[in-house]
């Protein structure tokens, strides 16, 4: 069993992060979006890993990734030179698959519990394909399964009219037989090989196509609001076993409740930190107050401010400012600062595409 997962696309409503990153390197309580992945098929024993990346971005990712040494597999990078759909980047990964079974894994997909069942559940089966649903409020915004008697008999990709309240996830197994499909397939309305249509084609030519229930937590990060749902998820179960704080990184005046995690050199001083928070290796936090949910990556540097359920990248600074930040987040190196210069205006030098939302 091999696995496939992607990690191009473009970002586009992360913008302005992903003008400058890839959004699968986007944290998530401090480890990028697509470490969970990679970590999901590793514990599931899989040790062969197609990273499926575009020409703009995938020396970065490569760069973040290596060979994948840090999760004991082997990676190795697949290239699609254009954004053809989901399914065309099942036909460019032809040759590194070859003819085993595999998971394909979007890289933006973040789901609690880890992918092992479904993988048992698929090898038991003997189904060609086996996709993971997940039970939506809006079925319309994904590909939607009709099922019957234990099965599914129909996908069609963002249905208006959907046929079932379940998404199709963004978590596949596949034996060889998806080759033929992808390769059947004609472009959709929107230019893309649909991966819905290939699931169709299978059904249509007799294949089995069963699937397994995501019946825990599921999230396709595409906006910012669902990265910091996702960061608050992931923060709640990692932080389970708080760190022994190091002698030096909290002064008597602070004051740390619930599940922290200080990274190497972080330091608090005179500040309340309500966990679940992680806190970045070198980041200061003095006289602040950071909330729950909140991710602070590292080399930060928190002054008399307030931070509550946000992401906060590398090197940020937050000083003075005398506002509660919420449901925020900052891209690398971004500074909100409070002057004290006259005339008394709020200055703003932002990046295209930023978004700064006054109360
Ligand atoms: C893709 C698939 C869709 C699936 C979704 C899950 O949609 O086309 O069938 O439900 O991922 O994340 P996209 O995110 O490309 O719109």
């Amino acid at each position: 069993m091999k696995a496939l997962i992607t990690a191009g696309g473009k970002g586009t409503r992360l913008r302005p992060i992903t003008n400058t990153h890839n959004k699968h390197l986007i944290p998530i309580a401090n480890k990028p979006m697509i470490s969970y992945a990679i970590e999901a098929v590793a514990e599931a024993g899989i040790r062969e890993i197609g990273i499926v990346i575009n020409p703009d971005t995938g020396s970065e990712l490569q760069r973040a990734l290596g060979g994948g040494e840090a999760w004991g597999v082997k990676l190795s990078y697949v290239m699609q030179e254009a954004p053809l759909g989901l399914a065309h980047v099942v036909r460019v990964a032809r040759d590194f698959i070859g003819n085993e079974p595999f998971v394909f894994y979007l890289g933006d997909n973040v789901i609690v519990g880890g992918v092992q069942r479904f993988i048992e559940q698929f090898t038991e089966s003997g189904d060609q394909c086996r996709l993971v649903l997940a039970r939506v409020r809006d079925p319309e915004r994904f590909g939607v399964p009709e099922l019957r008697d234990g099965r599914i008999v129909g996908v069609v990709e963002k249905p208006a009219q959907p046929k079932s309240d379940f998404a199709v996830t963004g978590i596949y197994l596949y034996d060889r037989h998806i080759f033929e499909a992808v390769d059947a397939i004609a472009p959709s309305a929107r230019g893309e090989l649909e991966i819905s249509d290939a699931h169709q084609y299978l059904i249509d030519h007799g294949y089995k196509v069963g699937y397994s229930e995501i019946t825990g937590w599921w999230k396709d990060t595409g906006k910012p609001e669902d990265l910091l749902e996702a960061n608050r998820l992931v923060l709640d179960r990692i932080c389970e076993q708080p760190e022994g704080f190091r002698p030096g990184q909290v002064d008597g005046q602070s004051d740390i409740a619930g599940k922290v995690i200080l990274e190497p050199g972080a330091t608090i001083t005179g500040s309340q930190i309500r966990g679940p928070v992680i806190i970045g290796a070198r980041t200061v936090i003095e006289n602040s107050y950071v909330g729950p949910f909140t991710a602070i990556g590292p080399d930060c540097m928190i002054r008399n401010s307030e931070v509550e359920y946000s992401i906060v990248l590398d090197r940020c600074r937050i000083i003075d400012a005398d506002i509660r930040i919420e449901r925020s987040l900052l891209g690398r190196e971004a500074e909100i600062i409070r002057c004290k210069t006259k005339p008394m205006t709020q200055k703003f030098i932002v990046g295209d595409q930023s978004r700064i939302e006054l109360t």
